[in-house]
């Protein structure tokens, strides 16, 4: 280890420079930091640090918040302090309650509909990706028992590093273990190259979903409107009271009549005004 390295390590954050921060990252993503956090942020502003070859928290801090920061560096600041855990079929009650009771609801009404049989999905703080793939997956599969059904998904996310990830549809052996087999052999391509433990869905289903990056303080301009079900799941647990209100009635405004919305198992609409019915733990219906 060389020496500047080993300062790094000998130093940490200031509570102040600590606050600067969470201020901003507050303004910028709705995202509140935990003072429980400084300690995973700290690792990460290290990596940071290397690669920029700083070799003090004020340097990066100073750096990161300025104007010149804004522009060049908070693209890699946001990466810094978003947590991107997710799981193939995560909360799988939420995709048999789609396949079971959404999807062949929408199959009844698509004839008294403008737009038919076809639907819009959108996975909004997407992360990596195995949130959408797993909807293409439960897509494909009622596809195939209701021909007429047409489907595209969006998905999006405010990091451009988990997007980069998510869009090559690309991910390790153990990682696709949670996927039922049968949809393994259906979905998914081994590596060519032994040496790879690594999988990637089909093109079909790569050409199904459409990355985006949004932030979710901004109205979703690359997103449509009318969509038929969103999933937010597990991202605005990250938000205070009153940034999830103003994303949830953004998200609102998304849906068309009828619509769906899934949040993560401990959010809720609880205590804001929306024009959504709760129709089972965590899916509210839009009125
Ligand atoms: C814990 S992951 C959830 C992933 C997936 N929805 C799931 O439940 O498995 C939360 C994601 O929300 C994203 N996120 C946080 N703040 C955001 C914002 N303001 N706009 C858009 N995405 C945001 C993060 O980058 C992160 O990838």
């Amino acid at each position: 280890m060389e020496n500047s390295e080993l300062n790094i390590y000998k130093q940490e954050l200031t509570l102040e420079e600590y606050s600067k921060l969470c201020s901003t990252i507050y303004n910028i993503c709705g995202i509140h930091l935990q003072d429980t956090k400084k300690l995973t942020v700290e690792g990460r502003i290290r990596k940071r640090m290397k690669s920029l070859k700083m070799d003090s928290y004020s340097t990066y801090i100073n750096y990161a918040l300025s104007e010149t920061g804004m522009k060049e560096e908070l693209i890699p600041l946001i990466d810094v302090v978003t947590t991107n855990k997710t799981d193939f079929f995560r909360e799988n009650a939420h995709f048999e309650y789609l396949s079971q009771t959404v999807l062949p609801n929408f199959i009844e009404k698509s004839r008294s509909r403008e737009r038919g049989n076809y639907f819009q999905f959108w996975s909004a703080g997407c992360s990596t990706g195995e949130e959408p793939y797993t909807l293409a997956i439960v897509l494909n599969e009622f596809a195939e028992s209701n021909r007429d059904f047409r489907f595209m998904i969006y998905a999006s996310d405010i990091s451009t590093e988990v997007l980069k990830h998510a869009s090559l549809g690309i991910y390790e052996l153990d990682k696709a273990d949670v996927i039922p087999s049968n949809y393994k052999k259906k979905y998914l391509l081994k590596s060519k190259n032994p040496e790879k433990q690594v999988v990637r869905f089909i093109p079909q289903v790569r050409s199904q979903i459409e990355f985006s990056r949004v932030n979710l303080m901004r109205e979703a301009t690359d997103i449509p409107s009318n969509l038929d079900v969103i999933f937010c799941r597990n991202v605005i647990i990250y938000f205070d009271k009153k940034t999830q209100e103003q994303v949830l009635k953004r998200l609102a405004s998304k849906l068309s009549p009828g619509g769906y919305l899934f949040l993560g198992h401990s959010e809720t609409i609880m205590g804001i005004e929306l024009p959504l019915t709760r129709v089972a733990s965590t899916i509210y219906q839009k009125k």
